[in-house]
């Protein structure tokens, strides 16, 4: 989630490498926080200040935002995550958004099974009331481990393993480098399992790093420094493509694609949007790559959420510039 700062002046060279289609504009500005997309195609979307679920099929024209489930004793959602096919993690709180903060004892990982016609949901486990300040923010599968997702914690800086069929939750990581940096409680935000590496964003700290989901050294593979400065939080959540490029949301107004270069280094550029400010993606937070097909395979449409309830649509296929 972001920092709710006023939009920066919106900048005239928007720059898009790839074709955008804005597929939905809330009429109430519904801040929209994180994205899952079904196998069927649908998407789900989260929200820090509703308690509910919404759906939004991106397949048809004119579609609009429908509740699948409303959680009790919750304000906001963030973090959402399949962990098995069609059954979802999602993290409901009483989250002050603007203190950028969840009550502690009400932050509750929920497990939403949409495999039937009617959602099952069930509380599977409830995050330490101990653990505080707690900004349970970013939620990520980890394949072949069908009853765990690892969460970002965002205010002291952590990665906590929830084992979903048990209910346990144990930290996994912590370092300096997934903490915030006063005055801003907003370190690891976006978080996501690629081929053995934990991926993740710290927000206030403006890079993006990856370290061995078995433990081991954490790399930086880019920061803000060359687009906008570090000072504010920027990098959100993002989605990693079959190619392992990594699509970051840069709430001032981007997508930030980070690739391997042949000489081993990753480099980053904008591809939607500009860091200064654009009216192509207001305050974007996190993407998700489309899914079609009977298996739900992964298309190359990228959707984008952002805290202006904009859902923009971006075609990776191919560079348009
Ligand atoms: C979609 O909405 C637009 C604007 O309200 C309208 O002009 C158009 O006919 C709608 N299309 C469909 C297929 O409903
Ligand atoms: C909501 O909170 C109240 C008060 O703490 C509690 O009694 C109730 O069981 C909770 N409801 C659910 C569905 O968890
Ligand atoms: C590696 O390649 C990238 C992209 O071509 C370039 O920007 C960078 O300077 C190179 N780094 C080294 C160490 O050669």
């Amino acid at each position: 989630m972001r920092v709710l700062t006023p939009l920066l002046a919106l900048a005239s060279a928007a720059v898009a490498i790839f074709p955008t289609k804005l597929l939905y504009q809330s009429p109430t500005g519904l801040f929209i926080e994180n994205i899952a997309v079904r196998p069927n195609s649908k998407l789900l979307l989260t929200s820090v200040v509703s308690p509910t679920l919404h759906t939004f099929d991106p397949t048809i024209v004119n579609s609009t935002f429908d509740e699948v489930v409303t959680f009790p004793n919750a304000t906001g959602l963030t973090g959402i995550a399949e962990y098995r096919r069609d059954v979802y993690a999602v993290v409901a709180s009483i989250l002050d958004v603007e203190a950028l903060s969840e009550k502690p004892g009400s932050v509750v990982i929920w497990s939403v099974d949409l495999t039937s016609g009617v959602p099952k949901i069930r509380a599977a486990a409830c995050f330490p009331a101990t653990i505080t300040p707690v900004l349970v923010n970013g939620l990520t599968a980890v394949p072949g481990n069908p009853d765990i997702v690892l969460a970002a914690e965002s205010s002291l800086g952590g990665v906590y393993e929830i084992n979903l069929r048990t209910g346990t939750i144990r930290r996994k990581f912590q370092d300096v480098l997934m903490g915030p940096t006063p005055p801003t409680p907003l370190g690891i935000n976006g978080l996501h399992v690629h081929n053995g590496f934990l991926y993740f964003t710290n927000s206030v700290r403006g890079a993006l790093y990856r370290i061995p989901l078995r433990g081991g050294t954490i790399e930086t593979l880019g920061d803000v420094s060359n687009f906008g400065g570090i000072g504010a939080a920027l990098y959100d959540d993002f989605a990693i493509d079959s190619e392992g490029r990594v699509w970051v949301a840069l709430n001032t107004g981007a997508l930030q694609l980070f690739h391997r270069a042949r000489n081993g280094t990753w480099v980053q550029e904008t591809v939607v949007g500009d860091p200064a400010g654009s009216p192509v993606l207001v305050g974007p937070t996190s993407g998700a790559f489309g899914r079609e097909g009977p298996g739900g395979r992964r298309t190359q449409s990228l959707y984008v959420t952002s805290s202006s309830g904009q859902l923009v649509a971006v075609d990776t296929s191919h560079r348009i510039q």
